[in-house]
Parts: structure tokens; sequence; C-alpha cells
């Protein structure tokens, strides 16, 4: 058994650790990120008010308009140390040789993957820990949460993010994070805009990552206006629980908001919708005019790559992944198939009763099934 925290352990450390009522050790932590990025630089201001944040939506979504590139006036290289806020986990046996990199998305922080409600039944990291035996890592991303917030239109962008996901994965993989073994091999799993950084981080730096999961996600890219309009943005400082964040970071306007965009008909407990609505997280004006990141690129990703995606999902299907009006794509996940020239596996799965948000609906099990199968049998743990 491998054992990092008993022999470089810190007193904090130590007093850090909890057991929770599963078995699995868990680790809070802050971790100093040196990022060196190429952002765009955008001619506009941060909105104000709710007006503002609408005029921003309709300008975004207009079809026929690239509203990014009607306001870019040029690109800047961005060169700093963040704080980023992470949760490692592992199972009580002590560390596994492959770690899963977890990347939430767009409306969450990194309690996407480790959902308490219920005793933890919602919680991917407790199957991967606990049941599968993988080492975890969870963090909030760059500029969300309790990770270091920065301006909402000139620096939370996507480049800087991957930047910051680049930065942490070297330093998981070399032992540089203080408590944590060195990693043989990281397999990164995303959902929705996690999932887009994720791939984007195998397009720039591929040797890095051993695998993705890509949930959430598709390379279908007509139906993010649905998202747009669907989401009711509004000025995040302006609800009290987001209050300190600066202007341009927008957050949903209400859980019927945070229905449209993440939960399927009848596939979800209230409960669920409950958490998704407040303890969701905003979004930077910045991270929407930067989307797409690298996914218009061909992957180079030698590893396999699994892409799982709720069948009633919003952003990346228009609400229906199987009707794609074209008989040779049996749904939206498989246009990527090209995508992957050199992946040692492709597989796509459409998780039929789920919107886009899968760990908070009913089918979260078999969702968590298939990602831990596929990561055991192509990658190994
Ligand atoms: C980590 O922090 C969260 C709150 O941000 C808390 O709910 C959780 O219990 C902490 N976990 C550990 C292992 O300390
Ligand atoms: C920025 O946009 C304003 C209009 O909103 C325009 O008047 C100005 O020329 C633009 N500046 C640059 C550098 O593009
Ligand atoms: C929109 O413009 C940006 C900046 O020029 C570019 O990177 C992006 O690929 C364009 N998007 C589309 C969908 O053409
Ligand atoms: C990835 O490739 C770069 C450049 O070839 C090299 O410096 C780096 O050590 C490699 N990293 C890994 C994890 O193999
Ligand atoms: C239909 O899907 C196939 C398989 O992905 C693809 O090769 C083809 O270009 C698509 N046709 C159209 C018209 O988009
Ligand atoms: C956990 O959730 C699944 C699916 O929602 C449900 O079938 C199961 O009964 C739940 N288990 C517990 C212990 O709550």
């Amino acid at each position: 058994m491998r054992s990092c925290l008993s022999s470089s352990t810190t007193l904090s450390a130590i007093l850090g650790l909890a057991v929770l009522s599963s078995a699995r050790k868990c680790q809070n932590m802050t971790v100093e990120v040196p990022v060196d990025a190429r952002n765009a630089v955008f001619n506009l201001s941060a909105p104000t008010s709710n007006i503002e944040v609408t005029n921003f939506v309709l300008n975004l979504a207009q079809q026929g308009n690239n509203y990014s590139s009607t306001i870019l006036s040029g690109y800047e290289s961005i060169k700093n140390t963040y704080q980023i806020a992470a949760t490692y986990c592992e199972p009580d046996s002590g560390p596994s040789t492959t770690l899963q990199l977890l990347t939430h998305g767009i409306g969450f922080d990194r309690t996407y993957w480790d959902i308490s409600i219920n005793d933890y039944n919602y919680s991917y990291v407790e199957r991967a820990t606990d049941e599968y035996g993988f080492s975890t890592f969870a963090y909030d991303r760059l500029g969300i949460g309790q990770s270091q917030h920065g301006d909402a239109v000139n620096e939370i962008q996507s480049a800087l993010e991957i930047a910051a996901l680049y930065t942490l994965t070297t330093q998981l993989r070399n032992g540089e994070i203080s408590g944590i073994c060195p990693f043989d091999k990281v397999v990164h799993v995303g959902h929705s805009y996690g999932s887009i950084q994720s791939y984007s981080l195998a397009v720039l730096h591929p040797n890095v990552t051993d695998g993705l999961v890509l949930t959430g996600f598709s390379q279908a890219s007509q139906f993010i206006t649905d998202f747009l309009y669907g989401g009711n943005f509004v000025l995040a400082n302006g609800v009290a629980s987001f209050k300190d964040y600066p202007n341009g970071y927008l957050a949903a306007g209400d859980p019927s908001a945070v229905q449209t965009n993440f939960f399927a008909p009848g596939a979800f407990s209230p409960e669920l919708l409950n958490l998704g609505y407040t303890k969701g997280q905003p979004v930077t004006i910045g991270e929407l005019l930067t989307v797409a990141a690298e996914t218009t690129a061909s992957n180079p990703l030698t590893g396999p790559v699994l892409i799982i995606t709720g069948g009633r999902d919003i952003p990346f299907c228009g609400g229906d992944c199987r009707t794609t009006g074209n008989a040779s794509l049996p749904n939206f996940l498989d246009m990527s198939r090209p995508y992957f020239p050199k992946t040692s596996k492709f597989e796509a799965v459409v998780v039929g009763e789920a919107g886009h948000g899968l760990n908070l609906e009913y089918s979260h099990p078999y969702t968590y099934e298939t990602i831990l199968d596929f990561v055991t049998q192509n990658v190994g743990k």
C-alpha cells in the first residue's frame, strides 16, 4: 500500500483529515497554482444592472453574429499565481496509481462531485473511492467558489482556467502538493464546461492526460443559445450569497432557470433542484465569450475517451441527443468520433432519462457505474 500521507504529513494535514460516514479519507486544501495563459481582450465593460446582463445575453446568443469576434480588441499574456480550493480523497486502503481529476461545469463548484444529500447517495466521489478504489481530486475552477476570483471580462476566461488545470495536473503527477502522493496516471473527468476544459487540455498538452471522461458534453455547438436564453441570467452580486463577486459574474435568475438547463422531466427529486439553485455558482462574461475553447480542434489523445450525456441535455443536444437529422449519426455525442483519430477506445453513451445535470438526477447510479467501469477497464487503477 502506498502511503504518502504518513510519510510527509504535517500536523495541519492530519487535522484536516476527516473520516466521513464511509471509509474514505478526504482533505480540503488551498493550492498555489502558477498560471501562464494567453487571454482575449474584449472591448466591453462588465454589466452593472440586470438590463445590461440581458442585453449581453441577447448579443451573445444572436444568430448569425459572432459577438466575441465583434468586441475582440486583441490578446494579452497573463502570468500569475492563483489560489485554488480543492478536496483530495483516497480510499481507506491508500491511494490508487491512477488519479481522477474532476472539473465541474458552469453553475456548480467542486461539491458537484460529492453531493452530501441522502447520506452521500448522490456522491460520485464516494463510489469512486469506496467502491472502485480510485483517488480523486476535485477543485473549484479558477474564478469560482472558494478559489480566487478575478476580473469577469478579461481575466476569468477559458484559456486561463485551462492553464490552471494544466499546472494542477503536473503538480499532482509530480507529487508537488503537500500530503498527496505522485500519480503515474491521471484521468480527466469533466462535466459540461469542465469537459470542454478537459478536452482542451488534451489538445494543448496531450501527454499530461491518460484518458478523458466527458460528461454532459458533445461537439454540437448550435444549442448553447438554448442554455443562454434558458438561464434567465441576472447579476450575481445582486443575490445575497454572491454579494462579494465583482460585476460581470452572472447567476441563474430563479429555480425554473436551473430546471430548464439541468433537469429532465420526471427524472429528479425536487430536493436536488433546490440544491442546484441554492448552492449554485455564478459564471463570468469572459467564460461565456470564450466558452468553446479548443473544442473545434482535433484531439491527439492516445488514451481512451468516454462521452456520457443525458438524452434530454439542453446545451449540448437541444433537448434530444438522438434526433440528429442525419441517418449516419445515431446521436450528437457520436460527432466526436472523428475528432479522436488516435484514441485507443472511443465510447459514447446517451443516458436516456437525464438532462444536463447528470449527478443530480435519478439515473446517477447508471452514470457512475458506466464511468467507473470504463476507467477501470481501459486505464486501470
Ligand atoms: C471540506 O470543506 C467543506 C466546506 O467547504 C466541508 O463541508 C467538508 O466537511 C470539508 N471536508 C473535510 C474533509 O474537512
Ligand atoms: C470600443 O467600443 C466602443 C463602442 O462601444 C467604440 O467606440 C470604441 O472605438 C471601441 N474601442 C476599441 C479599441 O475598439
Ligand atoms: C468567433 O470569433 C472568435 C474570435 O475571432 C473565434 O475564435 C471563434 O472561433 C469564432 N466562433 C465561431 C463559431 O466562428
Ligand atoms: C510532456 O512533453 C513535454 C515536452 O515534450 C515534456 O517536457 C514533459 O516532461 C512531458 N510530460 C509528461 C508527463 O510526460
Ligand atoms: C452525418 O453524419 C456522418 C457521421 O458522423 C458525417 O460523416 C456526415 O458528414 C454527416 N452529414 C451531414 C450532412 O452533416
Ligand atoms: C440512492 O439513489 C438511488 C437512485 O435515486 C435509489 O434507487 C436508492 O434507493 C438510493 N439509496 C439510498 C440508500 O438512499
